[in-house]
Order: C-alpha cells, then structure tokens, then sequence
C-alpha cells in the first residue's frame, strides 16, 4: 500500500475541519512535512499544536508548520508558496460560509463569493512550484450537482471551481488536479448557523442518507489521501457524499 512516506503537503484551509483532518491524515501516512495555512492566527497556532500533539503521541517521521495568509490576497498566497518552496501535494479547503438566500440577495454584494473558493485556489495552483508526481486537490460540494433552494449563487461557485480543475488538469499536466465533493461532513463550518438549525439539517440528512450517517473529517480525509497517492487519477471529481444525489 502507498504512503506519503517524504512528502512535503500544503494545505491552505488547514485550520480546521475537513483541511485538518486531511493535514493529520497526511502526518498518519507518513508525510515528512505538512504545512497549514489560514487567515486567524489563533486557529492556525492551535491547530499545528493539535499536529504536533499526534506527531509526539504516534512517534510519527513528520513535522508540521503553520502560516497566515487571507486567501483574499493574491500577493499574499504568491508569497507563502515561494516562502514554502517546493512541494508534493496542495490541498485547497479554504472557504467562507456560503453566499445563500437566492433570489433574495442583492447581487453585487455577494461578487466577492469567487474570491477565496475560486481566484485564492488558482492562484496558488498557478504559483505553486511541484516536484515530479505532483498533484493539487480541489473542494467543492455537492450544490454542484444537485442544488438546494436559494443555493443558486453557491451552485456558481462550486461550478467554477469544478470547471476549472478540468482546466487545471490539462495546464499543468503532468501534475495531477482533481476535485472533492463533500457531502454533509461535521466540522466547525457548521458552527456558523444556530444550533437548532443544524440539528434539524443533521438528523434529516442521517435518516435520508443511503449511508444513513454524516461525513465525519476523518472519512472524507480518505478521499483526498486517494487523489494524492495514485497517480493514475486526474481532472476528476471524486463525490464523498453518502448518496445525497440519490436521496
Ligand atoms: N463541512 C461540510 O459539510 C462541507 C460540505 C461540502 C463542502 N464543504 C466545503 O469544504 C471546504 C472546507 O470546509 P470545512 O467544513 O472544513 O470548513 P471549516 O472547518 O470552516 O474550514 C474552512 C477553512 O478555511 C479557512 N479560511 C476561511 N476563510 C479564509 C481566508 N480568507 N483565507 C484563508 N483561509 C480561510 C478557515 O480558517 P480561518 O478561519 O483561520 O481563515 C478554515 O481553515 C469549504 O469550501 C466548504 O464549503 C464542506
């Protein structure tokens, strides 16, 4: 079985949820160096204690580093993929809660839901700099394939970056791009909408889901350790999302 034994991977968004949990999953299969960055530094520094803690209690060969950088600025990606230098892998999780409420928004408030998601996750594919085998992993979710109500503007978002994966696939060949779609996973992006709210999303989805239970962070780890590892999978979208489009 392969690893990611002498691997160098930056994950920008690996402060928390789903970005960490592919952080420590990339430490577990033996990556040499995991690097995460997001835009609080509070975040950040915990979330290389929470590594380092796994690293100590598993005796693991990896390090892990931690930088800030607010994935709305452009320079400020360009710069932390050269202070980095060169690496394997580049996961993308960054994200700020969605755009919803469509056709109740004004839209030229919401032009800047590209910012991050599409524009911070091209640029740093662009800029980064591979070593042979390289790859760079994409997130979306499944609003791309099946929308809820009022997600109409989110749907835009996901279909760019999907889109733009394809592309990727083709410029930057040999280097691998490929795309993650999430079903309902329980991380801290759920924690930006009142708690009765979420339990009733949670539990309608556990009952209808044909896996009938919700994505946990260390599952959907899984998938982008697969697109990393093989090195037959390119301009893919891989759907993580216990049969939602099914349900
Ligand atoms: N959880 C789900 O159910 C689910 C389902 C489908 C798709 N997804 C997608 O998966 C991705 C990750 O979601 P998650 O659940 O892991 O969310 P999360 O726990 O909220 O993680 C989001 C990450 O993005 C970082 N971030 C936010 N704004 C940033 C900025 N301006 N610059 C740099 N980093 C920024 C956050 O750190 P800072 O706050 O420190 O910046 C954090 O590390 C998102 O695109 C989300 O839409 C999630």
């Amino acid at each position: 079985m392969s690893t990611l034994e002498g691997k160098i991977v930056l994950l920008i968004g690996g402060s928390s949820g789903i970005g960490f949990a592919v952080a420590k999953a990339s430490l577990l299969s033996f990556a040499s160096h995991v690097v995460i960055a997001s835009s609080s530094p509070q975040k950040v520094k915990d979330a290389v204690t929470r590594l380092e803690e796994t690293i100590s209690q598993k005796s693991l060969p990896g390090r892990a580093t931690g930088y800030v950088v607010d994935a709305h600025d452009s320079a400020a990606i360009r710069a932390l993929v050269t202070k980095v230098g060169e690496i394997d892998h580049l996961v993308w999780t960054s994200g700020e809660p969605l755009k919803i409420g469509f056709p109740n928004i004004d839209l030229d408030t919401v032009r800047n839901a590209f910012d991050v998601r599409f524009w911070g996750a091209l640029v740093a594919a662009q800029s980064a700099k591979f070593k042979p085998g390289g790859s760079v992993t994409m997130t979306v979710g499944t609003v791309v394939v099946k929308p809820r109500p009022t997600w109409t503007v989110a749907a835009g978002v996901s279909g760019a970056v999907d889109a733009v994966a394809r592309g990727l696939a083709v410029d930057l060949a040999p280097i691998r791009v490929n795309v993650i779609s999430p079903g309902i996973v329980k991380t801290e992006l759920w924690d930006t909408i009142p708690p009765a709210q979420k339990e009733k999303i949670w539990s309608q989805a556990e009952a209808t889901l044909l896996v009938k239970h919700l994505c946990e962070p260390e599952e959907i780890a899984e998938a982008y350790l697969f697109v990393m590892k093989c090195g037959f999978i390119t301009g893919q979208r891989l759907e993580v999302d216990g049969g939602f489009k099914y349900v």
